[in-house]
């Protein structure tokens, strides 16, 4: 969609994304749309309202009426508007939208504006987690001509890992240019037959987890120990319907779990979708992206003593997934991919960094098709893992979905032994013998 000529009132609330508000008015009126700004009280000590009203070349509609022009804004305003933008939408805000409370100018011009929304949520990860934003958002998701724009996961302005991230400005302004049919809507804004905006892709999973009490020995040398693993595989999706994945059946990770489990240990999964399943007694977190893999991780990761991570993550994700399905205009579709978060990576780095128990041993999985020695000692060397699980599917009889898989624990400083076709319960009581060696310190 072209956004020259477009009417765009930017709502801006209290977080410390607020001042990425001033670059995407720039970036938007740069692109042709007139901007105008409203803000919550709290959004104002973050940036000062003259800095919108300078920039906008209009009066902010805020809550003390200061710089306001017109006693009707949070009428005039949203009938005004084309396309009603909340960047950053807080949790409090986005709690407020999903629950029709309006005693703020943001607020109040989202449930007035009849024009398309589209929320840019931005805030610490416990906070994106929590179960309130999450049914918010899911709320929100089901609300008529409203978006809510993906909020990346990567590093937050506190200092923690995970997702809440704000899309970037320039990332939001292309995702607006490219999403062309839902702006297209736009134009009907004054139509009374206002056209019902597309759903937004299927909302993140989340963690749900089983309430299962493991039956806990003592005798057991894994007692009072946690571990986690990440299991099956990611879907990154390109519209509502697609995604990419890759084959991964989880059985290896269902091994590994219960290998754990036996040896007494507290038992988490952190697994994406899989056909296998896991005995009772594990405690599973379900994610679909690698996104939420690594934000569910990272936030289980902490006290846990030993990790294993077993999940086939897509290494990449389409940039910008559509909101609608992609129609077959017979003509070439290019995809553009962005490097998911590395998950292993940034959790030997949380552990290096005191984020994380300092004696928690780390296993990482290498699935290699050629050169299987050289790949493993270089992702071995780079992931900062204690060990790494090299294996090979291609193997005719073994990989995906098969019980048997060609494997080898490769460790820093070690030589890379040869791969030996094993079952994956053998491959798994290997990561648990090595892990009990690493805790009792016999590694
Ligand atoms: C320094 C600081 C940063 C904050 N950052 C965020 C944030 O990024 N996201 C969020 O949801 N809340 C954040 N908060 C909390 C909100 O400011 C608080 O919930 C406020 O009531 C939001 O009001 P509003 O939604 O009316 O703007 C932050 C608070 C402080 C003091």
């Amino acid at each position: 969609m072209n956004l020259a000529g477009k009417k765009i009132l930017l709502g801006v609330s209290g977080g410390i994304a607020a001042y990425k508000s001033c670059e995407l008015l720039r970036l938007l009126q740069k692109k042709g749309a007139e901007v105008r700004v409203c803000m919550t009280e709290s959004a104002t000590q973050f940036v000062a309202p003259l800095t919108f009203a300078s920039l906008s070349k209009c009066p902010v509609y805020l809550k003390s009426g200061a710089v306001e022009a017109r006693p009707f804004q949070h009428i005039d305003f949203p009938r005004w508007a084309d396309l009603y933008l909340v960047v950053p939408a807080t949790a409090n805000a986005i709690g407020k939208f999903a629950c029709g409370i309006a005693d703020d100018p943001v607020s109040l011009c989202f449930m007035s504006c009849n024009c398309p929304r589209f929320i840019a949520p931005a805030m610490n990860v416990a906070m994106y987690n929590s179960p309130a934003v999450k049914r918010n958002l899911e709320a929100l998701r089901g609300f008529e001509n409203t978006t809510v724009l993906e909020s990346p996961a990567g590093e937050l302005a506190c200092g923690e890992v995970g997702q809440g991230r704000l899309l970037e400005p320039a990332e939001i302004v292309k995702w607006l240019e490219a999403n062309s049919v839902i702006l297209s809507v736009a134009h009907c804004a004054e139509s009374k037959d206002l056209p019902a905006v597309p759903k937004a892709p299927e909302p993140p999973a989340f963690p749900v987890a089983q309430d299962i009490e493991p039956t806990l020995d003592k005798t057991l040398p894994g007692y009072g120990k946690k571990v986690l693993i990440t299991a099956g595989r990611t879907e990154e999706a390109i519209d509502p319907v697609r995604y990419i994945s890759n084959r991964s059946s989880g059985k290896t990770a269902v091994a590994i779990a219960a290998t754990f489990l036996a040896s007494g240990f507290d038992v988490s999964v952190v697994a994406g979708p899989m056909e296998a399943e896991f005995p009772g007694g594990v405690h599973v977190t379900r994610v679909k992206s690698a996104c939420d893999m690594h934000a569910a991780v990272l936030a289980q990761a902490k006290d846990a003593d030993v990790l294993v991570h077993c999940a086939a993550v897509a290494d990449y994700r389409p940039k910008a997934p559509a909101n609608e399905k992609i129609k077959d205009s017979r003509s070439q579709l290019v995809l553009e991919l962005v490097p998911n978060p590395n998950i292993l990576r940034d959790c030997t780095a949380a552990r290096l960094e005191g984020r994380a128990k300092p004696s928690q041993v780390i296993v990482g999985f290498a699935l290699e098709t050629d050169h299987f020695k050289e790949h493993a000692a270089e992702k071995l060397q780079k992931s900062g893992a204690d060990a790494l699980l090299l294996n090979a599917p291609v193997a005719s009889g073994s990989g995906f979905g098969f019980d048997d898989v060609r494997y080898a624990l490769v460790r820093p400083g070690a030589d890379i032994p040869e791969m030996k076709l094993g079952s994956k319960v053998d491959l798994a009581q290997e990561i648990v013998d090595f892990a009990k060696g690493k805790l009792d310190g016999r590694i």
